[in-house]
């Protein structure tokens, strides 16, 4: 992270955005379960609102120095916070209810490896858990941001047939000044089975449309 992101990332201009803007939209119509999933927590501006809506949250930070940091804030309790890398995730398949990942992905170098990022999420989601993220949106300013960093960002056009060759179902894309998205990986139930969650997967007794 580049000193514009030191600045911005732990400060409380920040935290509101993720807090009051970002974190209420992503999760007001779903459940995120007991155990979740945060890719790339930084400074934890959502870690800490996310903290309060779970049993357990597991942070998963490549920065060791920012890992460091963020595990000091939180010595007891349900946050654990861990250094790694979220391509190759150590944990097992279906091994957590929801996945988090805010203004991420776009510090990951290659759009493999974004996807690798986001298969790794599918893989330890159980059935019919939910991926929810956000990210900024490509502009002149934003990269001025990055300055001798890594800028990446996803293109949210093809976000959605990105996350359905992943095997996601349910998507919702919103774009505005930024991209939010929540994905499920399927659960067979509500005729969303493993091979049909797709957004244009039509089971037998849906109306067709007008
Ligand atoms: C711009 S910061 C965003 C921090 C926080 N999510 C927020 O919204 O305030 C991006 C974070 O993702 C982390 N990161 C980048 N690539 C990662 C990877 N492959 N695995 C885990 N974390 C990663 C960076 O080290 C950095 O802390």
């Amino acid at each position: 992270m580049n000193e514009n992101h030191a600045k911005l990332c732990p400060s409380p201009e920040w935290a509101e955005h993720i807090q009051h803007e970002v974190l209420p939209y992503l999760t007001e119509h779903i459940d995120l379960g007991e155990q979740l999933l945060e890719i790339g927590p930084g400074p934890g501006a959502a870690t800490e609102w996310l903290r309060h809506r779970v049993k357990r949250l597991t942070a998963l930070e490549v920065e060791p120095e920012a890992a460091a940091k963020l595990a000091g804030k939180y010595p007891d309790g349900n946050v654990e916070v861990v250094t790694g890398d979220a391509a190759h995730l150590a944990y097992p398949d279906d091994s957590f209810d929801s996945v988090g990942t805010f203004t991420m992905l776009h510090h990951v170098p290659t759009q493999a490896l974004q996807n690798k990022i986001l298969a790794e999420a599918f893989r330890v989601l159980r059935p019919g858990g939910v991926l929810i993220g956000s990210d900024s949106l490509a502009s002149n300013d934003l990269h001025h941001f990055h300055a001798d960093d890594t800028y990446n960002p996803i293109e949210p056009g093809s976000l959605l047939s990105r996350l359905q060759t992943l095997g996601f179902g349910k998507i919702t894309i919103t774009v505005d000044y930024i991209v939010k998205f929540i994905a499920h990986k399927p659960d067979g139930e509500d005729g969303c089975g493993e091979d049909d969650c797709g957004a244009d997967s039509a089971p037998e007794d849906r109306p067709e449309p007008a």
